[in-house]
């Protein structure tokens, strides 16, 4: 049986930097029978790793599953100082849910380590990758071990924004501005990459009705995920002035299990690692105006209420 085809639920690993909507994309991935979640790779992004790998341990066990794997990884970008994002996710990363510590210990193996061995063990394009945070793990495992990529059926992960601008500087986006090079080295391995940038996630604003529904479904899983989201929102609504917050991550998980709901086109990204003015701009070559290849599926719209009823829909599959 090859794991991921009709005859079986598609191995994936998720990578992540809880993160209030990394949290609701680790739920969402644990609600789907569709996905085997392999295992969890915690990086350091929104909050320093000793609580991005706290963190993903707390969603997994509030998501009824504390048997998942959970790897800490790295705790700084490639080359540069880590950035990290307290004034929009709180102190701990994932402010708003009353959550116990962890009871689960975080696995004694480095999450770079583990992807590696787990790779090298998989059949060609076998696993799927979606990092939600800085790249930095992934990257790691794929400047150690370039043949690697071969047993990557694709990478999906957000990042990116190019036609909307970024949300850290004018030109970038928060993940791959953190570690711009991580995000270049991923989109350079060779696996297909598909990329859920702000010009998607943007366009899919959290209503503030929807999160009342998640309250509503009277369950752990659905209280704390609605006393994060009440957190997370705040941020972009005093912002931008938008109507809701962008969930940005959980787009990973949905795109997995209905890539319908998204439409992108297959061109050419790169990303600035320089400059100090444009550092972590992904540059879509859309139009296809230069002879660089394209490698990455650039996603720009999505169909919200169809990502919002999905993700509910998820959410109620939790204990
Ligand atoms: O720019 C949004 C991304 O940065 C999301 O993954 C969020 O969790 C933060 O990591
Ligand atoms: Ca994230």
């Amino acid at each position: 049986m090859i794991p991921g085809s009709d005859s079986g639920p598609r191995p994936i690993i998720l990578d992540t930097d809880p993160g209030q909507d990394d949290a609701i994309a680790i739920l969402a991935a644990l609600a789907a029978p569709e996905l085997e979640v392999l295992g969890v790779t915690a990086v350091a992004g929104n909050v320093p790793l000793e609580l991005t790998a706290r963190n993903a341990r707390m969603i997994c066990e509030l998501a009824g599953r504390p048997d998942v794997p959970v790897f800490a990884g790295c705790d700084r970008p490639v080359r540069r100082e880590l950035v990290t994002a307290e004034h929009v996710h709180g102190s701990t990363g994932i402010d708003g849910a009353e959550l116990p510590e962890p009871t689960t210990a975080l696995q004694p193996q480095h999450a770079v380590d583990w992807m590696a061995e787990t790779l090298s063990a998989a059949g060609e394009r076998e696993i799927t990758i979606c990092p939600v945070g800085p790249m930095t793990n992934v990257a790691a495992v794929l400047e150690a071990n370039p043949q690697a990529a071969r047993s990557i059926k694709e990478i999906v992960c957000m990042g990116g924004g190019f036609f909307g601008g970024g949300n850290t500087t004018p030109a970038a986006e928060f993940n791959v501005f953190v570690d711009p090079d991580a995000a270049q080295t991923v989109l350079r391995c060779g696996a297909p990459v598909t990329m859920l940038p702000l010009d998607a996630t943007h366009k899919a604003l959290m209503p503030r009705s929807w999160i009342d529904r998640v309250r509503a479904l009277g369950t752990a899983a659905g209280e704390a995920a609605a006393g994060m989201l009440d957190f997370y929102e705040r941020f972009d609504i005093d912002k931008y002035g938008m109507s809701g917050g962008p969930l940005h991550d959980p787009n990973v998980i949905a795109y997995l299990l209905r890539p319908d709901l998204y439409r992108g086109r297959h061109c050419n990204v790169e990303v600035e690692a320089e400059s100090s003015l444009t550092l972590g701009m992904t540059v879509v070559d859309w139009w296809g105006v230069t002879d660089r290849p394209p490698n990455c599926q650039y996603i720009t719209e999505v169909d919200a209420d169809g990502f919002y009823d999905l993700l509910l829909a998820l959410l109620a599959r939790l204990p």
